[in-house]
C-alpha cells in the first residue's frame, strides 16, 4: 500500500463541521449537506485534509443529531442520501477525506430498536438496552447520574422497569454486552465505510461498557459548587470499564476490513486512562482524541507540562493528536482571548500530532451570548444558569457581510455573533494580516516542512511566558517560540540557535527577518524559525 495513502490521517489536518451551522442551501435557517458541498472549495483553499461531520442521520434532534433514530439514512433536514453521496464524491475529487460521527453508546428513544425493546419484557430486543428493576425500597436501580442532569434512570410505565441513559432520557444507552448490539452497529459501520467514507469519530467511546453489577458510583470528594450536578459522583462504574477495549478492538477490525480508514475516539479522561484507548498492540483507536488543550490553564508552563506529559505517556508507535475546539466546549478565541487565539493556532499547527480544527476558529469566532429565550441546547435547558450551554459555540459560520452572514437566506436556528459583518471569511481573506490568513499560512508551512509533521518534538527550557520547542527531523530543525503573555519578551540566542530566520510570525509581518542574537517577541506573538539562507 502506498505509504502516503496509508498515513494520510497521521499527516493530515482535520476540520470539524457542525452541519447545522456551516451553510444552509434551502433557506430553512439550518445548515445542510448541499451547503457543505458548496463550501468545499473554501476548505480546500484553507488547506485541510479531512472533514468530520457531526451527525447527519435521521433524528428527532433532542440532542441535535446525537439521538439517532435511523442509522443508515440522512435526516431530511440535511438533505438526501444522493446529496450525501455527492458530498463524498466531490470531497474526494477535491482531495478531502470525509469522517462521520458514529454514535454507538445510545440511540434515540424513537429508534425502532428501542420501540421494540420497551414494548415488553420478553421482546427479543429487550436486552439491546439496559433495563433494571428499581430498588426494593423504591427509586432507581442505583445512583448513576445523567450527564445532562438528574438520574440516569428513567422509569417506563409500560413494563415497570427503568432504562439507563447516560445523557437525555430520549437517548437510551445500548447494551454493549449484548453481541447482537455489537454486530448491528458494526454493520452500520460497514454500510458507511462501504459508501466510501474515510473513518469515524466515535461518540463517547469510553462510555460503551458499564459495570456488570451496576454498583453505585462513589461520591466526588472534589466536587466544586457551581459545576454541573452530575459531577457530584465519580463515574467509576458507569464509564471506562476494562472490557471496553475489547469492543474497540472489534470496531478497529471493522475499520481494517477497508483500506486506510481511521477510527477516532471521543474520550474525556485523565491522560493515563486516555492512552489505554490506543489498545493493546495499538489495535484500538488510531486517534483517541487528546482534549488537553480544551481545559488547560493558558500559560506557557502549563502547556509545556501538558505536552511533556502527553509525549511521555504515548505508547511506542502511537500517533499523537491535538484538539483546540469542538461543539461541546467554549470557543478557543473566548477561552484564551483574541490575541492568544493566534498563538493557539501556531501551537496547534506546530505540535507533533494530527491537529483538529473546529469550524469558525480559523476566523476567530467567539462564543456567542445566547439569550434565555434563544437557548436550544438541552443541557442548558436541563441545568440552566451555570454556563453549561453549548449553543454559543455552535452559531452559524460567518461567511460574508450579507444577510445572515451568508449562512442562510432565512433567520438562522441560532443567533449570529454581533461581529459577523466584519469578522467573516470574505473580509478576513482580504486582510493579509488576519487570523484566517495566519491559519492558511500555518497550514501551508506545515505542508511544506516535513519536520512539522513527522519531526520529533524537542522541548527547550524557557522562563515566564515563553513556550519554546523544536521540531526536528526530515528537512532539518525548526524552532517555535510562543509568547503566551501580553508583554514583549526576549529569547536568548543560546536557546534558539544561531543563524536563524523567521519563517512565520503570528502577526504575519516578519517573514524572512534574520535573527541576529536574541529573538525579540512582541506581546502575544509566536514565531517559527528556520535556518537562515545565509547560514547555509
Ligand atoms: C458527545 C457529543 O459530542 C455531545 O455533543 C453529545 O451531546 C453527547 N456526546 C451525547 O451524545
Amino acid at each position: 500500500m502506498d505509504q502516503d495513502e496509508q498515513n494520510w490521517w497521521r499527516h493530515g489536518i482535520f476540520y470539524q463541521v457542525y452541519p447545522r451551522s456551516f451553510q444552509d442551501s434551502n433557506g430553512d435557517g439550518v445548515g445542510d449537506i448541499k451547503g457543505i458541498i458548496r463550501r468545499l472549495p473554501y476548505l480546500k483553499s484553507l488547506g485541510v485534509d479531512a472533514v468530520w461531520l457531526s451527525p447527519i442521520f435521521p433524528s428527532p434532534m433532542a440532542d441535535f443529531g446525537y439521538d439517532i433514530s435511523e442509522h443508515t439514512g440522512i435526516d431530511p433536514l440535511f438533505g438526501t442520501m444522493d446529496d450525501f453521496d455527492a458530498l463524498v464524491i466531490t470531497a474526494h475529487e477535491n482531495g478531502l477525506k470525509v469522517i462521520l460521527d458514529l454514535v454507538p453508546n445510545h440511540t434515540s428513544d424513537q429508534h425502532p430498536w428501542f420501540a421494540e425493546s420497551r414494548f415488553s419484557r420478553d421482546n427479543p430486543k429487550r436486552d439491546w438496552y439496559i433495563w433494571r428493576d428499581g430498588r426494593s425500597e423504591g427509586g432507581p436501580p442505583n445512583n448513576w447520574l445523567s450527564e445532562f442532569g438528574g438520574s440516569a434512570w428513567e422509569y417506563d410505565d409500560a413494563t415497570g422497569q427503568f432504562y439507563y441513559h447516560a445523557f437525555l432520557a430520549q437517548q437510551p444507552d445500548l447494551n454493549w454486552r449484548n453481541p447482537a448490539v455489537r454486530s448491528a452497529i458494526y454493520d452500520v459501520m460497514r454500510f458507511w465505510l462501504g459508501k466510501g467514507i474515510d473513518g469515524f469519530r466515535v461518540d463517547v467511546i469510553w462510555h460503551l461498557i458499564k459495570d456488570e453489577a451496576f454498583r453505585n458510583n462513589p461520591p466526588n470528594p472534589h466536587f466544586v459548587e457551581g459545576r454541573p450536578p452530575n459531577e457530584k459522583i465519580l463515574t467509576q462504574y458507569s464509564t471506562d470499564q476494562p472490557e471496553v477495549h475489547d469492543v474497540i478492538a472489534e470496531m478497529r477490525r471493522v475499520i481494517d476490513e477497508f483500506d486506510h480508514r481511521v477510527l477516532i475516539g471521543e474520550i474525556y479522561l485523565p491522560l493515563h486512562r486516555l492512552i489505554a484507548y490506543y489498545g493493546n498492540d495499538l489495535a484500538g483507536a488510531q486517534m483517541p482524541f487528546n482534549f488537553a488543550l480544551l481545559s488547560t490553564l493558558w500559560s506557557a508552563r502549563s502547556i509545556e507540562k501538558i505536552i511533556a506529559d502527553y509525549e511521555g505517556a504515548l505508547p511506542a508507535g502511537a500517533w499523537p493528536n491535538w484538539v483546540l475546539g469542538n461543539h461541546d466546549r467554549p470557543r478557543v478565541a473566548s477561552r484564551v482571548g483574541k490575541e492568544q487565539a493566534r498563538v493557539a493556532a501556531m501551537l496547534l499547527l506546530t505540535l507533533r500530532g494530527t491537529p483538529t480544527l473546529y469550524y469558525g476558529d480559523e476566523i476567530g469566532m467567539q462564543q456567542v451570548a445566547i439569550a434565555p429565550d434563544q437557548v436550544r441546547d438541552p443541557f442548558e435547558k436541563n441545568v440552566p444558569g451555570i454556563g453549561v450551554g453549548r449553543d454559543g459555540c455552535r452559531t452559524p459560520m460567518q461567511w460574508d457581510a450579507t444577510v445572515s452572514a451568508g449562512f442562510s437566506t432565512a433567520r438562522p436556528w441560532l443567533p449570529l455573533a454581533d461581529d459577523h459583518t466584519h469578522e467573516n471569511v470574505t473580509n478576513l481573506d482580504a486582510d493579509v494580516c488576519s487570523i484566517l490568513c495566519l491559519y492558511k499560512a500555518l497550514i501551508a508551512l506545515r505542508r511544506k516542512l516535513p519536520q512539522l509533521v513527522t519531526g520529533a518534538y524537542r522541548p527547550v527550557a524557557a522562563q515566564g511566558d515563553i513556550l519554546l520547542y523544536r521540531r526536528q527531523g526530515e528537512g532539518g530543525t525548526v524552532v517555535i517560540a510562543l509568547n503566551l503573555g501580553p508583554e514583549p519578551v526576549s529569547v536568548a540566542s543560546s536557546s534558539i540557535g544561531f543563524g536563524r530566520e523567521i519563517l512565520l510570525s503570528t502577526f504575519l509581518d516578519r517573514e524572512g527577518e534574520a535573527v541576529q542574537g536574541a529573538l525579540d517577541l512582541r506581546g502575544n506573538e509566536g514565531v517559527i524559525l528556520g535556518r537562515s539562507a545565509q547560514a547555509g
